[in-house]
């Protein structure tokens, strides 16, 4: 590297720190790792926390307890980055749409069903209900440098506009999303008028995020599998491409993690057609075809199965041998294929950053 480029790098966002020199490209000699939902219930320090803020949304607008809930993960593993606590459903929320979790329930949300059940949905209230979620960020910034974290990158993050819209429509979890599915088949322009306000609405957020701090964004397509071929190309691929050249528009060296869960082979239709910088794969992808195929286009992020991590042990062992083997010689950063499950024992995600840390691809 020159040093004209380093003094322009060293303007840049999270440079140097590992995570984000793999998201951008360049493989390393140690992956660095994170995990989905590393913050959470699995951590008794989180559910002492969560108790004391009464339910989990006045946990995640509370941006002081929010910050200290992103960093706890952090202080007890070192992991090389730290994720943004909080939820993808902020966006149907600060859209106006009526959330709630209810206690062992998850979300329920009042359906939108129609383009004219879109009525009350605004942006009114919309920077004003997330501004707490900035604060977070910028809480975090401050908190890793002054704790000695200088190369954790913090991760921004938001729903994909498909996921979103699958809670918004369906009023919360479902097997198949079919309520979604029906008037995405049954009525393409209204419903994509709803993609379309997701995809707004996200864009701004997710800029916001990095205005405030954030050095990398994913976008979570959670329900990416519960497409066909079809949907998929034009609810998933299509606004995950315009949130990427929105984004780049205005800060196009941040680098964008796509994650389209159970998208199978489309995996790489994804990539090419939105050109996120990175691509998360679920455990169902395999690691050999993701090398010969996603690797040469984007860096790779994933995969092992969250189950098997709760499991720990050899089976453990064996599967991170396995993933770092295909994956460690491109640009790789180790995560889950979903995210910690509740049960896992925290021991567990201590023996596997060791494992993650004692690889080396300079090994022989
Ligand atoms: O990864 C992290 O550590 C950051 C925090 C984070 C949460 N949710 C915290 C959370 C992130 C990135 C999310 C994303 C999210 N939220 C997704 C996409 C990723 C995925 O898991 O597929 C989805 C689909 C949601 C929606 C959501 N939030 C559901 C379905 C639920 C209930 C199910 C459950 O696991 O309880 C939540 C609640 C939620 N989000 C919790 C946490 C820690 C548990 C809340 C609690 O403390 O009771």
């Amino acid at each position: 590297m020159n040093s004209q480029t380093q003094i322009q790098n060293s303007r840049l966002p999270g440079q140097g720190k590992p995570l984000i020199r793999a998201l951008t490209g360049q493989a390393q000699t140690v992956p660095p790792l994170w995990l989905m939902r590393q913050a959470g219930r699995y951590l008794p320090e989180y559910r002492e926390l969560r108790q004391q803020a009464g339910g989990f949304l006045d946990l995640v607008y509370n941006p002081a307890f929010a910050a200290e809930v992103t960093i706890q993960p952090i202080r007890r593993f070192g992991m090389d980055a730290a994720i943004l606590f909080s939820d993808i459903l902020v966006i149907p929320q600060a859209l106006g749409q009526h959330l709630e979790f209810r206690e062992g329930d998850g979300p329920r949300l009042n359906p939108i069903r129609s383009a004219a059940e879109m009525a009350p949905l605004s942006f009114a209230n919309f920077e004003k209900t997330l501004s707490p979620i900035y604060e977070t960020i910028r809480t975090v910034r401050a908190q890793l440098n002054t704790e000695g974290f200088s190369d954790t990158a913090l991760i921004g993050f938001a729903g994909a506009p498909w996921t979103i819209a699958c809670y918004m429509v369906d009023g919360g979890g479902s097997r198949d999303f079919a309520e979604t599915k029906k008037w995405a088949y049954g009525d393409p322009d209204g419903f994509g008028r709803l993609i379309d306000l997701i995809t707004e609405a996200t864009a701004a957020y997710l800029i916001q995020q990095i205005d405030h701090g954030a050095e990398a964004v994913q976008l979570f397509d959670s329900w990416a599998g519960a497409c066909d071929e079809g949907l998929f190309r034009r609810y998933c691929i299509q606004p995950a491409k315009t949130i990427v050249n929105l984004i780049r528009a205005s800060h196009p060296d941040v680098p964008i993690i796509g994650f389209p869960r159970q998208a199978g082979r489309l995996a790489l239709d994804y990539v090419q057609g939105t050109g996120v910088n990175a691509i998360g794969i679920d455990q169902m992808i395999p690691t050999r075809w993701a090398a010969q195929s996603l690797q040469p286009l984007a860096c790779v992020q994933g995969n092992l199965d969250p189950v098997c991590l709760l499991t720990g042990g050899d089976a453990m062992r064996d599967n991170v041998q396995s993933i770092l083997d295909n994956l460690a010689g491109g640009p790789f950063v180790f995560n889950l294929g979903h995210g910690i499950i509740k049960e896992t024992p925290p021991d567990h995600v201590a023996q596997l950053v060791a494992m993650v840390r004692e690889y080396s691809t300079d090994k022989t």
